[in-house]
């Protein structure tokens, strides 16, 4: 059985990382009943949270040019993150989210009966040295989410973050991010307790024989960004464990085909 993550939560609908967008992946778990898990980035702001964000920088989302670290919180909830995209849901729901709102939306939804996760990526090193790994471990111990089964995975292309993540958080699952070239990691040894690399789509394409040997050494295999049937069919057939996308019922659909 595969996982399915919802990148950016259902981003081919919604703005990336708003409300709307982790509002509507939940809502699509809670109708099927198929176990979803919820991605997101997140970065420091001026005052010091965590929030849901993918670039350094405000202008493609907010269409400012600012960087996410240098406003608080409450000015970046001020911005519109959705006026860019066709299809916009109501501004309340444009809104950016932070990683403490996303967690209660998480916890809320898993109370009411949803099958969701939480696959959290710590992004881009903070310029004022904040510990991000640090951060996450108080947040998640606070809910009792540090324990074996906690339904959140962190997920990171940084290999000295996942070293950290495991010192702190031994018993979260962790997701290595590959990305440029999978040559050295054909034999190379995994942080300890890592059981999952994550793949960008184009280097499978290319290393397709990749996907059978990590799983022969005992790992998982994600792919991101998956969004095109083709593409989540030739993956199924690797064997692929799990598909980060932007749409998950269409993955969620070629996945169910005999
Ligand atoms: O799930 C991994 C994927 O999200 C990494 O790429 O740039 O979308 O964060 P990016
Ligand atoms: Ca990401």
């Amino acid at each position: 059985m595969s996982a399915i993550f919802a990148h950016r939560g259902w981003s081919a609908r919604h703005p990336e990382m708003t409300r709307a967008a982790y509002r509507a992946a939940i809502e699509w778990a809670a109708s099927t009943g198929e176990e979803l898990g919820l991605e997101c980035d997140v970065q420091f702001s001026a005052d010091d949270q965590l929030v849901c964000l993918h670039d350094q920088n405000l202008q493609r989302t907010a269409g400012l040019p600012d960087r996410p670290v240098d406003l608080t919180v409450a000015q970046l909830k001020r911005l519109d993150f959705g006026s860019w995209v066709r299809v916009s849901p109501e501004p309340e729901e444009r809104e950016l989210v932070t990683l403490a709102e996303l967690l209660g939306m998480t916890a809320q939804a898993r109370a009411d009966g949803v099958d969701v996760t939480l696959a959290i990526e710590t992004k881009h090193p903070n310029p004022r040295a904040l510990d991000v790994e640090d951060r996450l471990a108080a947040m998640l111990r606070a809910l009792g989410w540090h324990h074996a089964g906690s339904p959140v995975r962190l997920i990171t292309f940084d290999l000295d973050g996942v070293e950290r993540l495991g010192r702190l958080l031994p018993h979260v699952p962790r997701t290595l991010l590959l990305r440029r070239d999978l040559t050295p990691w054909w034999d190379a040894e995994l942080p300890a307790g890592v059981r999952a690399v994550g793949v960008d789509l184009t280097l499978l394409r290319r290393d397709p024989g990749f996907v059978e040997h990590m799983l022969h050494r005992g790992c998982e295999v994600h792919a991101y960004t998956v969004n095109h049937p083709d593409d989540v069919r030739f993956l199924r057939d690797l064997g692929v464990t799990g598909f980060t996308t932007d749409c998950p019922p269409e993955v969620c659909e070629v996945l169910a085909e005999q």
